[in-house]
């Protein structure tokens, strides 16, 4: 095994079920869960809705754990104060919107959370390369943001290779992030390629017990990583 990368699992609440969002939160929680991805859309960026601040805030209340905020929406610089404010511990932002990395950056600072910045599938790596030094976390989309349950979409994994290859090179630690698709097979894929954060939704709410899931997603995880585990 190579020398330790700390690899992480977030469930999506967005495969949760929203009538009983606690109880999927305690659950996931009690599996070992490191923190809760929560996917937030515009109807606009993105041709689905979802939801806003005051579910966050209601996850805020009920979690410790780290809240990843997903923001596909067109206008983050509006709305960073509002998911900062409602608890979210990492904003992240879509390169593909028409805002401006380093406003986001020095916002995200001001505002005390960690920022990322997420890709598209068909964004290409190099669109977020020269803010690599400086983000918490690159987001490599394995689906069509917008919709839980669609399939890995295999292109995508030399992108994963790049962020983790620049990461390094950097030494910044910056998370390597994946979105999309992820069950056991492809979490073993995309830890292969480096992603050290795994987003995953169908795979732990849509079958099967949330504690049998995340085991299965942890040890695919670790075998792919070929990493001890920290
Ligand atoms: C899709 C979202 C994902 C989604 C993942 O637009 O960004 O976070 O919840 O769901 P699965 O893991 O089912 O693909
Ligand atoms: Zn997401």
């Amino acid at each position: 095994m190579r020398p330790g990368r700390t690899l992480r699992l977030a469930p999506s609440l967005l495969s949760a079920d929203f009538g009983a969002l606690d109880a999927a939160v305690d659950a996931a929680t009690a599996a070992g869960a490191d923190a809760f991805h929560l996917d937030v859309m515009d109807g606009h960026f993105v041709p689905n809705l979802s939801f806003g601040p005051a579910l966050v805030r209601a996850v805020r209340a009920h979690t410790r754990l780290p809240l990843d905020i997903h923001l596909m929406i067109t206008d983050p610089v509006k709305y960073f104060p509002v998911f900062a404010d409602a608890g979210g511990s990492t904003l992240v932002f879509h390169r593909e919107t028409d805002a401006d990395p380093d406003a986001l950056l020095g916002l995200g600072r001001d505002l005390g959370v960690q920022v990322g910045c997420a890709l598209r599938p068909e964004t290409p790596f190099e669109r977020v390369e020269r803010w690599v030094e400086r983000l918490d976390q690159v987001l490599v989309m394995t689906v069509h943001p917008g919709f839980s349950g669609q399939k890995f979409l295999p292109e995508a994994v030399p992108k994963l290779r790049a962020a983790r290859e620049l990461v390094d090179r950097l030494g910044t630690g910056t998370d390597v992030s994946v979105d999309g698709g992820i069950t056991a097979e492809t979490a073993a894929v995309a830890a292969e390629a480096g992603a050290t954060f795994f987003v995953c939704g169908n795979s732990v709410f849509g079958q099967g017990d949330v504690a049998t899931n995340l085991a299965a997603l942890r040890s695919a995880v670790t075998r792919g990583s070929g990493h001890a585990v920290r």
